[in-house]
Order: structure tokens, then C-alpha cells, then sequence
């Protein structure tokens, strides 16, 4: 089976589809926007299967060119901040991440510098490798286009390293901290098969648009002593 057969035709932090079949003529029911119906959601099994390895050879084909820039421009249009192959029903270890200022823009500045943002990207890798850094953790909200509507506070390293190659097969190594730390975290557990869901403290789960309302603009400590024990 070409690893661009879909898993279904039809994927926040605070953030479906297939390459090479297109998308459904017919809008359906609940004509969900292009975006919405290009993202597969959670209880897809693709989302809960490991990515296979890219073959270094097949980066510069153009059925890989083109799913890169499809995953960038289905990040953007989301819009996300990350989005991972089994996203887009495409099983391969391909992860793409930005950071922009109009997303940024969306959070008060003390979210953005709590949370170590920071505009960068688009960035593509291939194969992706992640080194954890140091024990420091932080606890903020996130959400995932693949489980639409949510978000649960996720522990996460405060500094990652990733290792892999860029959209040209070039060896690249990238250590960073704070938010791109996360959504590097966040994407590469998806080509493992593992959702956020996983990781979050599972009482802090909630509707995106109830946390905005409850926890919108509060500090981390505060959000956790409000979530209690
Ligand atoms: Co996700």
C-alpha cells in the first residue's frame, strides 16, 4: 500500500486527509471547512500507530515535495502551530512547525513570554529524533488539531533538542527552549502514536473555549492551584 493511502478521506496547542486522493466533492452534512476536513480526529487508527522512517532518497521527489508544502499549508489554514504526517493520514515520520506573530497575537504578551514564544519557521523535519535537555518542566495548556475542541495541561521539558533532516535531506540539529520546545514534544509523540491525552493531568481536560474563559491570561501556577490537587 502507498504509505499516501488515506486513513479516512476525510487533523492547538492552543494550537484529515490524504496526498493523493482528493478531497470529497460533496460537503456532507456538516460541511466542515476545508482545513477542519483535511485533519484526521482523535479515534483514527493512524493516529495511534508509529510513522515509518522517510528513505533519505524519496525527500526530493516531488510526491514528498508536495506533501511538505501540503502540511505547511494545512497548519497555516488550521491554524496550528504544528502538524505531524499521521495528521494528514500520510504514515511517515514528517513533522512541520511555526510559530507566527498573528497567532501569537491571539495571547496576552505575559502568556507569550511565560510560555517561551517565539515566531520562527516554517520548519520541516524528516525523521526526527528528540533528545529531552536538562530536567527542567513546565505545565501550561495545549491542544491538538486531532482532538478538536480541547485542552488539558501538559508537563513538558522546558528544553528539547531535535535531530533529523530538513525538506532537502540536509542533517539538522536544533536545540531550543520554551514554546517551540513543546510543539516539538507535542509533534514528534505523534509519529509514535501517542496524543496528548496521554500525558496531560487528566482532571485540567476541558473545552478550549471554557479554559479560554476560566484560565485565559493566569499564570501557570495560578491555573494549577485553580485546578487543585
Ligand atoms: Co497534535
Amino acid at each position: 500500500m502507498s504509505p499516501f493511502a488515506c486513513a479516512t478521506a476525510v487533523s492547538l496547542l492552543l494550537v484529515s486527509g490524504c496526498a493523493a486522493v482528493p478531497a470529497p466533492t460533496s460537503p456532507g452534512p456538516a460541511a466542515p471547512s476545508p482545513a477542519a476536513g483535511d485533519i484526521v480526529q482523535a479515534g483514527t487508527p493512524g493516529l495511534r500507530t508509529r510513522a515509518a522512517e522517510v528513505p533519505r532518497e524519496r525527500i526530493a521527489t516531488p510526491e514528498l515535495q508536495a506533501l511538505f508544502a501540503r502540511m505547511i499549508d494545512t497548519m497555516r489554514r488550521a491554524p496550528g502551530v504544528g502538524l505531524a504526517g499521521p495528521q494528514i493520514g500520510v504514515p511517515w515520520r514528517v513533522i512541520v512547525l511555526e510559530d507566527r506573530a498573528e497567532l501569537m497575537a491571539r495571547a496576552t504578551p505575559e502568556e507569550v513570554a511565560e510560555r517561551g514564544r517565539v515566531a520562527f519557521g516554517p520548519r520541516v523535519f524528516v525523521n526526527p529524533v528528540l533528545r529531552l535537555v536538562g530536567e527542567e518542566r513546565a505545565s501550561f495548556f495545549e491542544g491538538c488539531l486531532s482532538v478538536r475542541g480541547y485542552v488539558g495541561v501538559v508537563a513538558r521539558h522546558l528544553e528539547v533538542e531535535v535531530s533529523g533532516l530538513d525538506e532537502h535531506g540536509v542533517e539538522q540539529v536544533w536545540r531550543v527552549r520554551g514554546w517551540p520546545a513543546r510543539i516539538l514534544q507535542h509533534e514528534v509523540d505523534h509519529l509514535d502514536g501517542t496524543l496528548y491525552v496521554d500525558r496531560m493531568l487528566t482532571r485540567s481536560f476541558a473545552n478550549a473555549d471554557l479554559a479560554r474563559a476560566l484560565y485565559g491570561g493566569k499564570p501557570a501556577a495560578e491555573i494549577l492551584r485553580l485546578l487543585g490537587p
